[in-house]
């Protein structure tokens, strides 16, 4: 998969996921990510790409005419027009299932608003989702196109490494994921639960869901009432066994 984000600062973008496993991503080819300088394309000798907003209020607004043709510039590259996101807290909340829906495309353009934001013109010409990643304001879209990155290339085969699969995590099954434990058995008084060390599967999965059903409960009511509408057997099995 090919990210392109356009953005007034692509070492942040770039240096913020190069390490780790994004970094390892693209290190193996299984994704790649160009991050394109909206400022390469002000079309000014000063290479200015924000003004004044209309009608008066504080704070300056990114031009239309570089965001424009930095992602023409992309779109020009591409064999079909790939999605363009963009990052904004105006936008739909970003969820495991959008991430899932992203992760089939080929190519995604994020584009990163700074300053005030965007001229709502060229916004209505290019962009094709708006995604907020919570609602609180960052500086810039900068971080929640990493957000988003990162969100969706872990979901690309490969990426996570040799059988481990992101099918397990909290979201991707509409609950919340059970405890885990690693050695030793017993730390600070604490032991790792029982069955754990049982080697009886069937025990371990059925406790492990029990688990995630009733951290589900405790913490993300929202959630839980979601999956149980979802799934109306799930309430009996998981009170069967406590
Ligand atoms: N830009 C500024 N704040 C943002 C947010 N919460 N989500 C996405 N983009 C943003």
């Amino acid at each position: 998969m090919n990210f392109y984000v356009l953005t007034l600062f692509p070492e942040m973008i770039e240096q913020g996921l190069s390490t780790s496993i994004t970094g390892r991503a693209m290190q193996k080819g299984l994704v790649s990510l160009s991050a394109v300088n909206i400022r390469d394309y002000a079309a000014n000798k000063h290479k200015k790409v924000d003004d004044y907003t209309y009608g008066g209020g504080a704070g300056m607004l990114m031009q239309a005419q570089p965001v424009y043709d930095a992602c023409m510039a992309v779109q020009s590259g591409l064999e079909k027009p790939a999605r363009v996101v963009y990052m904004t807290p105006q936008g739909s909340i970003f969820t495991q299932q959008k991430a899932k829906e992203l992760a089939q495309e080929e190519n995604l353009i994020i584009l990163c608003g700074h300053y005030e934001g965007i001229d709502e013109r060229v916004l209505e010409e290019v962009v094709t989702d708006e995604i907020s990643i919570g609602d609180y304001v960052l500086t810039g879209g900068e971080l929640p196109a990493m957000v988003v990155i990162d969100t969706v290339s872990r979901l690309i085969p490969g990426v996570l490494g040799n059988g481990v699969s992101a099918d397990t995590d909290s979201f991707m099954n509409g609950l919340l994921e059970y405890p885990q434990y690693s050695r030793p058995e017993v730390w600070r008084d604490k032991a790792v639960p029982a069955v754990l060390l049982s080697g009886d599967h069937a025990k371990v999965d059925q406790w492990r869901r029990e688990q995630s059903l009733k951290r589900t409960k405790e913490r993300r009511p929202d959630l839980y009432e979601k999956y149980m509408e979802e799934h109306p057997e799930a309430e009996k099995k998981g009170k069967r066994k406590g």
